[in-house]
């Protein structure tokens, strides 16, 4: 396997926020992390980038074990996290933050990035803080392939993003995941989960409360309802 967390508890000081995750990735997989707000997800990705140390458990990839790593170690094995905030610099045009994130021997080149992302190519002098949230997104996700990650992982990619704009970003990543890129997705927009992932894990407060494939979790409808709220009757998948 690829990415194991395996049992890890993680605390904000005597906060025991993660109690006991366990999920894995593997290589080629596109994965989703759903649950409600304040579950845990953003904190699962904290802890397999060291941000948030697992004070229990243990979290490999690619054979390694990573659980103890300093965050720049575990970005230095090929993982790469675009968190919420997508960290881009509103300073510097596109262009610029695309190439300070070029990374040598990357397999994305900047013409790979504005094919897949004509957009950027289009706004490449305009500056970062000038795009617009979907655009912000697209250059986070360009950024992070320029540094060449093996693991691709996503915190809420598309939140307050228009639909048209979530569509297109939607065929990015299927884009993206075909060229051998492993995602793992924190996604709560169910429609864009169950396009994407061949397996979803359902958190909530610091579980891992579920787990299924995609066909599986697309049909369970009482899972959605119990552990997302929007079963059937709100929200057709
Ligand atoms: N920096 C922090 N300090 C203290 N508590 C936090 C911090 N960040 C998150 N939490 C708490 O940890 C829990 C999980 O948060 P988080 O992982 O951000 O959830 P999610 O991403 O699923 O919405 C929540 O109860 C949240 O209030
Ligand atoms: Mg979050």
């Amino acid at each position: 396997m690829f990415l194991t967390v395996e049992n890890i508890h993680a605390y904000y000081g005597q906060s025991h926020v993660l109690q006991d995750v366990s999920l894995h990735v593997d290589q080629g997989e596109l994965v989703c992390l759903l649950g409600r707000n304040g579950a845990g997800k953003s904190t699962t990705l904290k802890s397999i980038m060291g941000i948030v140390p697992a004070k229990q458990g243990k979290i490999q990839f690619n054979g390694v074990d990573i659980t103890a790593l300093p965050t720049y170690r575990i970005a230095g094995c090929n993982i790469c996290l675009i968190p919420e905030q997508r960290g881009i610099f509103r300073q510097l045009t596109v262009e610029e933050n695309l190439k300070l994130a070029a990374y040598k021997g990357s397999r994305w080149s900047l013409a790979d990035i504005y094919r897949i992302f004509p957009r950027l190519q289009e706004r490449k002098r305009n500056g970062g803080g000038q795009l617009s949230g979907g655009e912000q997104q697209m250059l986070a996700i360009g950024r992070a392939l320029m540094n060449s990650p093996d693991l691709l992982i996503l915190d809420e990619p598309v939140e307050g993003l228009a639909p048209i704009i979530v569509e297109e970003i939607v065929e990015q990543l299927k884009h993206i995941r075909s060229s051998g890129v492993t995602i793992l997705l924190v996604e709560q927009n169910l429609e864009v989960c169950t396009q994407l992932a061949d397996r979803h894990y359902i958190l909530e407060s610091g579980c891992i409360v579920y787990q299924g494939d995609n066909e599986a979790f697309k049909q369970d409808t009482d899972v959605k309802d119990r552990y997302l709220g929007v079963g059937e009757q709100t929200q057709a998948v």
